[in-house]
């Protein structure tokens, strides 16, 4: 074995506002599955995880949950579990980027930036919520498309057209919060010098030195030479980085700047190192010893998403505060379910991880199924129902798991459990099973691992042609073969050992059973290079693993049942489209004195009211209430009514006004009319908002 290397390993952290989807589980798969590698090879890893948990819409969400900031996320955290351990995902730790750590590490990461001077400051104008008293991130501002006039589009892009601009170039904006007119402010925030000349040349020389991904590094090129403004138009190399947003803000405040806070993405991967230390403080270690150890490597599983984040803001964070930088970045494409949609972060729609679980599916088949998708490119991937049926049954179940099925029984039943030694076919099959060991261990140490499980595919179907060539089935019926069945029998399950190895960090809770059936200790790659041998004695076997059933499929893709149409129309009637608060405040609604009323004379619907909304006059209004009120039961009271509608001229007279009155959508099979009547205190023409 190789020196033993010192290795930090991370994806990225969720954001605490919604569940984890099928590409959190699948990245978390990805990065498992290495980090298992990795140790099997004899390394040692810290492998850590977080909630990414501040930002405005993190805090809108709260808010609109009517919890705190901390309960909303606490809530969010307190769900992960299952997920994780469902899917065999082994994070050492798993913290908050709220948490003490996290406020201390990026405060001090800050002051170390600004002492290096790469802080600046200058006075910027945004829009500005005057109801929420915010400032309004792009994604709440919304309004006319500039360039193709759609209406209710984004802040920052058009959903329609494609067309990228500032929110300033809206038109007739509205605060997506709050539907009031933002108006622009100017506020002074902070920057993180990118464009120091010290940081390009890092960033130039990090990027580009061969440890990022080709594809990446590619890509990162551009990014030196252009970047894309906010309203669409490009300028030259890179560009500053605006580190600070105003209070009111869930976040990390910035140091020596009250009402100031650092922007999420700040303190986001700083979490990597926050919860790195939480986890190290626990088991009484030493977390600046452990980082300052030139030894240590540090990587971060992302996906293709949030590269600038990881391959720009942060290795220039890290090195200009004096820390180490990243050794590399691993990037991953996206996850799509049946060649759909994109798994958005918002929107993880198509395959729901723990609904996968509670049909009582294989965790184990979804990580073997994605594993063979994936490479150490940034490519996306499919998962079809059909392909992942095929790969499970026909390949991990077929080819593998009935390797043992196949010869377990009769060691068990004819040799009393003992493996007898191998003669020359079966060796020269074993050896050739221990000869490409180190290669598949490299292939899936380089991340390939679709490669790697066709090689492992590969070594079955060598197996299997073992086995159909010496029909252990016949050699049982047959009289003095005995030992050539023990022989063919012990040969199967060495190569079965063999492939388990191998297929471990993929199939980490499978290789648990076979390591217990077989009776031996925990598999490492370098256990590849023993064999069992004669005289080993093994368990009764029993069954590893189940086939995909068609029907688990079906039910997981089967969409939730769709609510009763008639139980989400409240009051009979689907609700009239969203308003803004400009909207509303044109109607003008006034308590009003019903100082007489009196039917009206050819109608058996109408009744006359005469109003006071202390105008120092009258009003004559007619109301559609003659079925539900007697008119001496109106007289004096006070009720609702709409001030500013235009007078309408009706057959008996003109209606200067609307009096407000509740009815059910379906008026014949709910039917019923309630006139609106204010608590006491309410005196004519206070207006109602
Ligand atoms: O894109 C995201 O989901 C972010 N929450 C990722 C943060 S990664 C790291 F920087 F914390
Ligand atoms: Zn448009």
């Amino acid at each position: 074995m190789s020196a033993q290397r010192k290795l930090f390993v991370t994806t990225a952290l969720p954001y605490a506002n919604g569940n984890f989807h099928i590409g959190h589980i699948m990245e978390y798969i990805q990065a498992d599955i290495w980090v298992r590698v990795q140790r099997m090879l004899g390394h040692q890893v810290n492998f850590v995880g977080a909630d990414d948990t501040h930002g405005a819409p993190i805090m809108i969400a709260a808010e609109k949950a009517g919890k705190t900031p901390q309960q909303f996320v606490a809530d969010i955290a307190a769900g992960r579990k299952p997920y994780l351990d469902g899917f065999h995902i082994a994070f050492d730790n798993w913290h908050s980027t709220d948490a003490p750590e996290n406020h201390q590490l990026a405060q001090q990461i800050y002051l170390d930036l600004k002492a290096a001077g790469l802080i600046e400051t200058r006075v910027i104008e945004q829009f500005f919520d005057p109801e929420k008293n915010m400032f309004l991130p792009d994604r709440f501002i919304k309004g006319e498309c500039p360039k193709c006039h759609a209406k209710d589009q984004y802040g920052d892009n058009c959903e329609v057209c494609g067309a990228v601009y500032a929110p300033t170039d809206l038109i007739e904006p509205f605060s997506a919060l709050s539907g009031a007119k933002p108006v622009l402010k100017s506020s002074e925030h902070f920057f993180f010098q990118l464009s120091d000349p010290r940081c390009v040349a890092f960033l130039e020389e990090w990027t580009q030195d061969g440890r990022l991904q080709p594809e990446v590094a590619n890509k990162v090129k551009e990014w030196f030479t252009v970047r894309t403004n906010p309203d669409g138009t490009t300028s030259e190399g890179l560009g500053d980085w605006d580190i600070s947003r105003d209070a009111p803000y869930f976040g990390i405040e910035i140091p020596g700047a009250p009402g100031k806070y650092f922007y999420v993405w700040l303190d986001a991967p700083v979490g990597y190192l926050a919860s790195l230390k939480n986890l190290l403080d626990k088991r009484g270690e030493d977390y600046a010893a452990y980082m300052a150890d030139p030894a240590l490597e540090q990587f971060h599983f992302i996906g293709k998403d949030i590269v600038t984040f990881h391959t720009l803001f942060w290795p220039a964070m890290l090195k200009f505060s004096g820390r180490k930088t990243p050794d590399s970045v691993f990037v991953h494409g996206f996850l799509t379910v049946n060649n759909g949609e994109k798994m958005s972060k918002s929107r993880g729609t198509g395959l729901d991880p723990l609904k996968y679980l509670s049909l009582g599916m294989n965790p184990e088949w979804l990580r073997y199924y994605l594993a063979a998708k994936l490479s150490a490119r940034n490519e996306d991937i499919d998962f079809n129902p059909d392909d992942f049926m095929a790969r499970v049954n026909s390949d991990l179940i077929g080819k593998f798991v009935n390797i043992a099925s196949r010869a377990a029984g009769f060691i068990h039943k004819r040799f009393g459990g003992q493996l007898a030694a191998v003669s020359a076919d079966g060796d020269a099959l074993l050896s050739h099973l221990q000869d490409a060991a180190p290669g598949v261990a490299e292939l899936l140490a380089e991340r390939d691992y679709g490669k790697a499980l066709r090689e492992i595919m590969l070594l079955a179907d060598r197996v299997n042609e073992y086995v159909d060539q010496n029909k252990p089935w016949e050699l049982a019926k047959q009289e003095g073969m005995e030992a050539r069945l023990q022989d063919v029998c012990s040969a199967c399950i060495e190569a079965f050992r063999l492939l388990s190895i191998l297929l471990k960090p993929v199939l980490p809770a499978l290789a648990t059973q076979v390591e217990a059936f077989l009776q031996v200790g925990p598999f490492t790659f370098d256990s590849a290079r023993t064999l069992l041998g004669a005289g080993h004695r093994i368990q009764e076997y029993k069954h590893l693993m189940q086939r995909v059933d068609v029907k688990q499929l079906d039910a997981l893709f089967e969409p939730p049942a769709a609510p009763e149409p008639e139980a989400t129309v409240p009051g009979g009637e689907e609700l009239a489209p969203t308003i803004g608060i400009d909207d509303f405040a044109k109607i003008d609604l006034r308590i009003a004195l019903i100082v007489n009323c009196e039917p009206v004379e050819g109608s058996t619907k109408l009744l006359r009211l005469t109003l006071d909304v202390g105008e120092g006059k009258h009003r004559n209004v007619f109301s559609g209430i003659a079925s539900a009120y007697k008119p001496e039961d109106l007289i004096g009271k006070h009720t609702v009514m709409v001030a500013n509608l235009a007078p309408r001229k009706m057959k008996f007279g003109i209606s200067e006004g609307m009096v407000l009155a509740a009815s059910h959508g379906d008026e014949k099979a709910q039917p019923g009319i309630y006139v609106l009547n204010p608590w006491p205190g309410a005196t004519p023409g206070m207006r109602v908002r």
